[in-house]
């Protein structure tokens, strides 16, 4: 039981974590880029690569050993759904991290990394399109907890 509620703890912080680093994300992204708004995108980027790992490590340990079972969450359209909705966020992200990681050398010495206007403004459509499929997320969590969508036997 505290080993369930454990996971599902851990579980929760990963989610609260990925959706506040979106949210500084797409803050962080608006008005002029400077050494520290550069810095805390790289920083908190990379926050957000380890708290979706966590969340899947922790979800996959949660769907096999830890709540219904596999076979319950595989017949189970909201949960069906949130993996779609996941992958989905998880491919959005790959731009912004290559970004982000790019500008590395730059902000090793101390200049401004070069971002041009649109681009920014694509960096930051990007990033809000994630947030909107993060709330889609957590609604297919809430109905997949009280099993609604369940289509198995
Ligand atoms: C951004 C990604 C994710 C978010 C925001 C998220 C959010 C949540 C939330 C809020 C709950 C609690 C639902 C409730 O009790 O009302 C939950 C439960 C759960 N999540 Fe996730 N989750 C994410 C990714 C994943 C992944 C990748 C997996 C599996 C690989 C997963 C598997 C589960 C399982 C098994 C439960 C327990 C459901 C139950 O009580 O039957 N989640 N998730």
């Amino acid at each position: 039981m505290l080993v369930s509620a454990l996971a599902a703890f851990i579980h929760h912080l990963a989610a609260f974590a990925i959706a506040a680093a979106l949210v500084v994300e797409l803050v962080t992204l608006r008005g002029e880029l400077t050494v520290e708004r550069a810095r805390r995108l790289v920083n908190v980027d990379a926050a957000y690569g380890i708290a979706a790992v966590t969340i899947i490590v922790v979800g996959i340990a949660r769907v096999v050993w830890f709540e219904k079972g596999a076979g319950y969450y595989l017949h189970d359209a909201p949960f069906v759904a949130k993996m779609i909705l996941f992958a989905a966020i998880g491919l959005l992200s790959i731009r912004p991290t290559i970004t982000f990681l790019s500008w590395r050398s730059a902000l090793a010495q101390n200049r401004v990394p070069a971002l041009a206007a649109d681009a920014q403004r694509r960096l930051r459509s990007i990033v809000h399109l994630e947030l909107v499929l993060l709330v889609l997320v957590i609604l297919c969590a809430a109905l997949m907890a009280k099993g609604v969508g369940f289509f198995g036997g």
